[in-house]
């Protein structure tokens, strides 16, 4: 690859594109008639939850964004904390998470279960990918997703330490670069 930080692209922009038109279709088809709240978790999935609103044509789609941050303390299991919270409450609304990669399942499991505390009418999970081989808690994915090997990806919102949210596409980032950006 041109830029040495990267080793290779995983997911293209082609594929990205293709992707989220496929699942704003099945959205469309499986809650016809229905009022949906798109929820984007960011910072990763913003470009991810952008595509995938577009390509949703039901009229009474909202789109909302939660700041969710987890992190691993040692051997203690991993702690997912909210750092910015929907506007509207999810209560008898049918939410649709948006997340940008899915690696233990443990930010997902806790989001998931938090919606069905406060009263969802149903809570569904679209992913833009996953690594199967680094799963702890087991999360469903309701719509298609590009299953990737265990590498640290970039790109397309995805990030290393802030770097490289930017590309068009999910890319492998090098040895080289998890030094160079290392915090
Ligand atoms: P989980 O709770 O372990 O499933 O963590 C999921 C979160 O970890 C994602 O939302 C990302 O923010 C982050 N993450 C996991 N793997 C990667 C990666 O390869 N690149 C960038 N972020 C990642
Ligand atoms: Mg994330």
């Amino acid at each position: 690859m041109q830029n040495k930080d990267l080793k290779q692209i995983i997911i293209t922009e082609e594929q990205l594109k293709i992707r989220a038109k496929e699942i704003g279709a099945l959205i469309d088809k499986k809650y016809e008639g229905k009022e949906i709240t798109l929820v984007g978790l960011l910072k990763g999935s913003y470009v991810f939850t952008a595509d995938v609103a577009r390509a949703i044509s039901n009229p009474n789609t909202k789109v909302e964004f939660m700041v969710v941050s987890s992190y691993k303390n040692g051997a203690s299991v991993g702690v997912v904390t909210i750092n910015l919270d929907l506007k509207e409450s999810p209560k008898g609304k049918n939410i649709i998470i948006i997340e940008d990669i899915v690696d233990s399942g443990r930010t997902l499991a806790k989001i998931k279960q938090m919606f069905i505390e406060r009263g969802a009418n149903s809570v569904e999970i679209a992913a833009m990918c996953t690594k199967p081989s680094r799963r702890e808690e087991h999360v469903d994915l309701d719509y298609p997703t590009f299953e990737i090997p265990n590498e640290i990806v970039v790109g397309y919102g995805l990030d290393y330490n802030e770097m490289y949210r930017h590309l068009p596409y999910v890319a492998a980032i090098s040895e080289k670069a998890l030094g160079k950006y290392k915090k």
